[in-house]
């Protein structure tokens, strides 16, 4: 597998640490071009989320598989239909963790019975390093998407911090918390190589999908 990696800092030097094939790494240096991408397999993007979306064009057009992990950016409005029509499948994450993926169905459990609280507040806090560029994180989004409620976000930017996610649910009588916390940027880089394997050894529909979706699915989880 033949990868074109967008992005080899703190989260892409990872996927080059990790990869076993072949990789041509894309940065300001070696800007990404039609001609040059086309030389791969799959393109996976570490690239903050702006220089990510002024590629979707370059992208589209090599017709190639797509990982991406790049956040603080919003998705072209009806993308997942685009890549329907051209026939082309995408796998995105704001988060490539596995945790993540338990995470995202705890949450939608305490949709399911959010009943049970009266008179609850939920809040979201979340802590990057201070080079992080996007706040709210995209992970700390996607959770707020998941829970479908109403819900705050905050944002603490604080030394290497590699990423902490608190679900917070308050009720007068009780604190129930949901926890995340990367370790090291690894995790990532290793499940955006699985969704990059996946993406090029499985006949996927076309379309754009959620990493988390596609493990449940693979798994059975
Ligand atoms: N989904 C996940 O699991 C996950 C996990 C961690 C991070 N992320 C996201 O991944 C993205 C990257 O994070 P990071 O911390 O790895 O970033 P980073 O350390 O700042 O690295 C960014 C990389 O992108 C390159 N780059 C920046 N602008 C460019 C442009 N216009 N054209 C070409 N290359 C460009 C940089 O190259 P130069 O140095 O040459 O400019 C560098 O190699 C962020 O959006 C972050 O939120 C996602």
């Amino acid at each position: 597998m033949k990868i074109a990696l967008l992005g080899k800092g703190k989260t892409g030097s990872k996927v080059l640490e990790l990869a076993s094939g072949e990789v041509e790494v894309f940065d300001s240096k070696n800007l990404p071009t039609y001609e040059k991408l086309m030389r791969h397999d799959v393109i996976v993007s570490f690239l903050p989320g702006e220089a990510f979306h002024a590629l979707i064009p370059v992208l589209l057009e090599t017709k190639k598989p797509v990982v991406t992990g790049s956040t603080g950016f919003s998705w072209p409005s009806q993308f997942d239909k685009t890549l329907q029509e051209k026939k082309l499948s995408w796998i995105h994450a704001t988060n490539f963790s596995l945790g993540v993926v338990v995470l995202k169905q705890l949450i939608e459990r305490l949709h399911q019975v959010d009943h049970l609280f009266k008179d609850k507040t939920l809040s979201i806090h979340e802590v990057h390093h201070t080079k992080k560029l996007d706040a709210p994180s995209g992970t700390a989004l996607s959770m707020k998407e998941w829970l479908d409620e109403p819900c705050d976000i905050t944002s603490e930017r604080t030394g290497d911090v590699v990423g902490l996610h608190t679900l917070t649910l308050e009720t007068n009588g009780e604190i129930l918390r949901l926890v995340h916390e990367a370790k090291n940027r690894t995790l990532f880089a290793e499940g955006a190589l699985w969704a990059a394997n996946y993406i090029t050894k499985n006949k996927m529909e076309p379309g754009l999908f959620a990493f988390q979706k596609v493990v449940e699915n693979h798994l059975s989880l």
